[in-house]
């Protein structure tokens, strides 16, 4: 923002001066620490011709596999894709009932209502913003054939009780991995797993803006099953299974070379990607910690948060105005996600109505999501937790 002044140039704002335009995510600052290395790769691509299932989606393909300690990385379009895959392969039938959070981004209940499976809702735990499992149980019917659960803003969903509970009703868990690539579960006997290789299947989206992204789409599919593997595979390419011979009907859905090469040099700086977001959420923490306006994110004691975002939930306090003064001081913040899923028009159903899940409703209302990324530095963070103290003290 620019400010006339008394000789008729142009000065910049206060903040402006201190530091660089502060982003939900700065790409671009990532992109320069590793400019080189990125321009070459993606040259490398241009020149060789291989676009399409070029060397670098397997080699990806095999650094994420090494990475995440899981047989299959099927990679493919976009993480909307890698969820319907999933569901496809898994043989899920129209009116097969499958249990989701309400409290999600919408792509995981749009790929069960777009293969006519029947997206059955449940509520989250207030603070750590994941499916509460107490629901699945009391949502399961003889009709249910898959879970959902969804390791939102960075955090990994109660798997291990999930998974029992799974076992318990012969149902395949699908794990939405969208938003907490790189995090490290632990199970009770002490043993670790990256997210999304805990279940049935996992699923990814390297969307620019997520903790492993690209420079357009991708995402992938993550598998220790080999059956189920391969069918992805297929499903992912046309349903082929040999050049030009379709078993089965399916999709088109490929990473392409370019963003593979690209997500091969980013994945070698995941884990320090997690470090940087995991610094601005302890820097956050400490600020608002002990605020009685805002709650700050739990961490579970079973999982790493790699923070996809850093959420606060806020007490009585007008978040439209926060929001609003945060914008006067250029700090920029959103809301992730303001309409639970049964509220959202395209999901209206004669089984859900408003009060039906009282935590996502209220984490809708209350929830306001704070600038994190790699590439923040302390004159930052102090600056957007000095302004929004400002606005909570008042
Ligand atoms: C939880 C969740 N599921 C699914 C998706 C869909 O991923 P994509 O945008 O790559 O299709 C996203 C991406 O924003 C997400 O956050």
């Amino acid at each position: 923002m620019l400010y006339r002044c008394c000789f008729n140039a142009y000065i910049r704002t206060p903040m402006e001066l201190l530091m660089k335009k502060i982003q939900m995510v700065d790409l671009i600052g990532q992109y320069q620490k590793i400019q080189a290395e990125i321009d070459k790769a993606v040259l490398d691509v241009i020149r060789s011709s291989a676009y399409i299932n070029g060397p670098e989606v397997k080699s990806f393909q095999a650094d994420l596999e090494k990475y995440l300690r899981v047989k299959h990385v099927i990679p493919c379009a976009n993480g909307t894709d890698a969820l319907q895959i999933a569901m496809m392969a898994l043989g899920l039938q129209p009116g097969d009932e499958v249990i989701t959070a309400d409290f999600t981004y919408v792509a995981t209940a749009e790929v069960i209502g777009l293969l006519k499976l029947k997206p059955v809702l449940v509520d989250v735990n207030p603070d750590d913003f994941t499916i509460d499992p107490k629901a699945i149980e009391a949502a399961i019917t003889p009709k249910t054939k898959a879970i959902v659960p969804v390791h939102l803003f960075g955090q990994c969903a109660d798997m291990e009780t999930i998974n029992a509970i799974a076992k318990k009703h012969n149902l395949y868990v699908i794990e939405d991995n969208d938003q907490a690539i790189g995090s490290n579960y632990t199970m009770k006997d002490g043993s670790v797993h990256k997210a999304g290789t805990i279940s049935t299947v996992g699923c990814t989206s390297f969307f620019p803006s997520k903790n492993l992204g690209c420079y357009g789409d991708g995402g992938a599919i993550f598998t220790n099953d080999d059956e189920l593997a391969k069918k992805i595979r297929m499903i992912a390419n046309h349903g082929q299974s040999v050049l030009y011979y379709h078993d089965e009907i399916g999709v088109n859905s490929r990473l392409d070379s370019i963003q593979a090469a690209i997500l091969r040099i980013k994945l070698r700086h995941l884990d320090e990607y997690a470090a940087a977001r995991q610094k601005v959420a302890a820097y956050y923490d400490k600020a608002f910690g002990s605020h009685p306006k805002v709650i700050v994110p739990k961490r579970v004691s079973f999982s790493d948060h790699v923070f996809h975002q850093y959420t606060l939930v806020l007490k009585g306090v007008d978040r439209n105005e926060l929001r609003t003064y945060l914008a006067s001081k250029d700090i920029p913040a959103m809301i992730y996600y303001p309409v639970p899923l049964h509220m959202q028009k395209a999901y209206r159903d004669p089984r859900y109505k408003e009060g039906d899940f009282p935590v996502t409703e209220k984490l809708c209302a209350n929830v306001i999501s704070l600038p994190i990324h790699t590439e923040m530095n302390e004159e930052t963070l102090n600056y957007i937790t000095e302004n929004t103290l400002a606005f909570l003290n008042q």
